[in-house]
């Protein structure tokens, strides 16, 4: 059983923000913090509708609903938070962004506060060595879009990991609704190494005209029973962060098969990151 309290979850984007409201709709307090305010903005907006859409669904009443937006705490400032007793870092897929930022939460929260991070595909022993001898409560905690809605959490440890915060991240993740599954600190760990190569091809298959986009979704949730296309799949985890993982996948393994396709990075460079930012492969309306 968990005994976590409180947790910070370092960066608001598309995964902190889910991050800290599945907490919060756990009976957790959360420290939502970011460096721009407009991302705590834009969180605390899409808590707020989240809750609303549950209490009009009735799957939450209107007092659960108010109870959970009060956990949670907005900060631009991590020292704020530093009675948390977990953290977890959702920023930017950068080694050396997500390295400053471990060495902050070190010195940050207290020594028996569990150190996570919820890369898609970095190095969980590389991100530790940032935080010296305290490795050892240095884990990957690898939570899926939509976190209030995936079950799954992948449970990657660094070379340094103890078994206490192995155990410790399982009890967290079970009283956050989840499912905890193993994987091993190899770049991607399981579900990347799987899903960006797929998504990748999917991106060569519409550079080469082989279908138009929707036609090469449509073709994978009829004849494979996907639940969603790969290339609304690739705009709703963001392009930018797809590209950045496939760097890490390209580097760490070797292998060419995982570069990033043209295509794809061009939408990137163009802006065109998918939901986000209202247009990637398909347009959403401008945000
Ligand atoms: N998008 C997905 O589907 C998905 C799924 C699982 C894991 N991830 C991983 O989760 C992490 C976050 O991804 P995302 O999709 O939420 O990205 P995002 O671009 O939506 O959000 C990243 C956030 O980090 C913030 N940030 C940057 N530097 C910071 C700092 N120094 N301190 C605090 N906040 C900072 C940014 O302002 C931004 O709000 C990445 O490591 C990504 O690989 C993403």
């Amino acid at each position: 059983m968990s005994t976590v309290k409180s947790i910070a979850v370092i960066g608001a984007g598309t995964m902190g923000s889910g991050i800290s409201l599945t907490a919060a709709t756990s009976g957790i307090s959360a420290f939502q913090i970011d460096v721009s305010q407009a991302q705590l903005d834009k969180a605390k907006a899409y808590h707020a509708k989240t809750l609303g859409r549950s209490v009009e669904k009735q799957k939450m009443t209107q007092v659960d609903a108010d109870a959970a937006l009060a956990r949670i705490t907005y900060l631009t400032d991590m020292a704020g938070a530093k009675a948390a007793d977990w953290a977890v870092e959702a920023a930017t897929e950068n080694i050396e962004l997500k390295k400053k930022i471990f060495q902050a939460m070190n010195a940050t929260f207290g020594p028996n506060a569990v150190l996570a991070t919820n890369t898609s595909s970095i190095s969980i022993t590389d991100i530790a060595t940032a935080v010296g001898a305290s490795a050892s409560r240095v884990i990957g905690m690898h939570f899926f879009n939509p976190v209030p809605i995936m079950k799954l959490v992948e449970v990657i440890k660094g070379l340094a990991t103890s078994e206490e915060t192995t155990q410790r991240t399982i009890d967290l993740a079970k009283a956050m609704g989840k499912t905890p599954v193993p994987a091993n600190d190899r770049a991607g760990f399981v579900s990347n190494r799987v899903l960006m190569p797929l998504i990748n091809e999917a991106f060569h298959a519409w550079m080469e005209g082989v279908a138009k986009p929707e036609d090469i979704d449509q073709i994978m949730l009829l004849g494979c029973n996907f639940p969603m296309g790969p290339l609304r799949l690739a705009d709703f985890i963001g392009l930018d962060v797809c590209h950045d993982i496939m760097m890490v996948l390209y580097r760490e393994l070797g292998n060419p098969k995982f570069f990033p396709c043209p295509l794809l990075r061009q939408l990137v460079q163009a802006g065109r990151l998918g939901d986000k930012s209202g247009r990637g492969v398909f347009d959403y309306g401008k945000k």
